[in-house]
């Protein structure tokens, strides 16, 4: 049996192979295409078509080609996010995935209009991926649900507001849970959905995914805290300095480690009930491991 990081990699050569392709396809504007590449082509962990492929692949093998499109056009969207994001009208970072910040490398034109790119390059995949027509509009309705103005764009606005204010433990996880937790929720579920699961095995799946993204953005809040911008690829120390509402600035250190290990104990609570439905939840679970907070401290 092939490693789990045998098994990531191909993922990742794929989906990666399938964002270059579709944007050097589509965007004929040349620089628009070069900033567009140079955030994609950054790297960054591929959580998000990971978890997607490794959601379907737990159901069904080998992967499809309509599945590494789907999980291509989401991590385009994460993508956008990520250099929207970074802009100085919001979190104003210069280094992202080891390098300068979108905006930084070529204005802040281009890197707005890089972003909408992305976005909307991301639905065009999805509407032209070959998969059944039925569901691509059930994928897509979902994608835009929880990208947009329901989902993380809405939580983004409210990390923003937020600034500077002290939220409830309430507000705090409706904030995490859509600016990070909703595009989990969707890699998971659409990992199901082309696979033709039923009903309630998604309800398993989403509430496994629902879990995973809260942990990944409590994870985050306390890696800007712990980590370094080496082993990071941008910059640390910077939520406390936005005055942000995180984890660690709301519960402490400790007490944000301890909601980050009940979250990944819930998740692998659902996920083990996933077993019963023909689901191979051995992949999935090395998740777990990738998500270890153990050797990530430098203090
Ligand atoms: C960063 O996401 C922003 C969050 C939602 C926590 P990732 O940590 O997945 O960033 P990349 O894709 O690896 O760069
Ligand atoms: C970002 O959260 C979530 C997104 C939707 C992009 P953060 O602002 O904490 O992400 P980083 O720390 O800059 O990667
Ligand atoms: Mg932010
Ligand atoms: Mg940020
Ligand atoms: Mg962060």
């Amino acid at each position: 049996m092939k490693s789990f990081e045998a098994i990531q990699q191909e993922i990742i050569d794929a989906v990666e192979t399938e964002m270059v392709r579709f944007i050097s396809e589509q965007v004929t504007e040349e620089q628009l295409q070069e900033s567009m590449r140079y955030s994609i082509e950054a790297g960054g962990k591929r959580l998000r078509p990971l978890l997607l492929c490794l959601t379907a692949s737990a159901f069904k093998n080998p992967l499809e080609q309509g599945t590494i499109q789907v999980a291509a056009a989401l991590e385009m969207i994460h993508t956008y996010s990520l250099i929207h994001d970074d802009l100085p009208a919001m979190d104003n970072d210069d280094l992202r995935r080891g390098k300068p910040t979108n905006h930084k490398v070529f204005g802040e034109g281009l890197a707005i209009l890089a972003g909408d790119g992305l976005l909307t390059l991301a639905f065009q995949l999805v509407s032209q991926a070959s998969i059944d027509a039925d569901k691509k509009i059930t994928l897509l309705q979902l994608l835009s649900q929880a990208a947009g103005s329901s989902g993380m764009v809405a939580g983004q606005v409210a990390d923003i507001l937020g600034e500077g204010q002290q939220l409830s433990l309430e507000e705090l996880i409706a904030i995490h849970q859509r600016k990070t937790g909703e595009l989990i929720r969707f890699a998971v579920l659409a990992g199901g959905i082309l696979t033709n699961q039923s009903a309630s095995t998604l309800a398993d799946l989403e509430a496994f995914a629902m879990h995973l993204g809260l942990a990944f953005q409590i994870r985050d809040d306390i890696l800007d805290v712990i980590s370094s911008t080496e082993e990071l690829g941008k910059a640390t120390q910077k939520d406390a300095s936005l005055e942000k509402n995180t984890y660690p600035a709301l519960l402490g250190l400790d007490g944000a480690k301890e909601a980050f290990a009940h979250e990944m104990a819930q998740a692998q609570q659902r996920l083990a009930m996933l077993e019963q439905v023909n689901c191979d939840v051995v992949l999935l679970s090395m998740v777990f491991q990738w998500f270890a907070l153990e050797g990530k401290g430098v203090k």
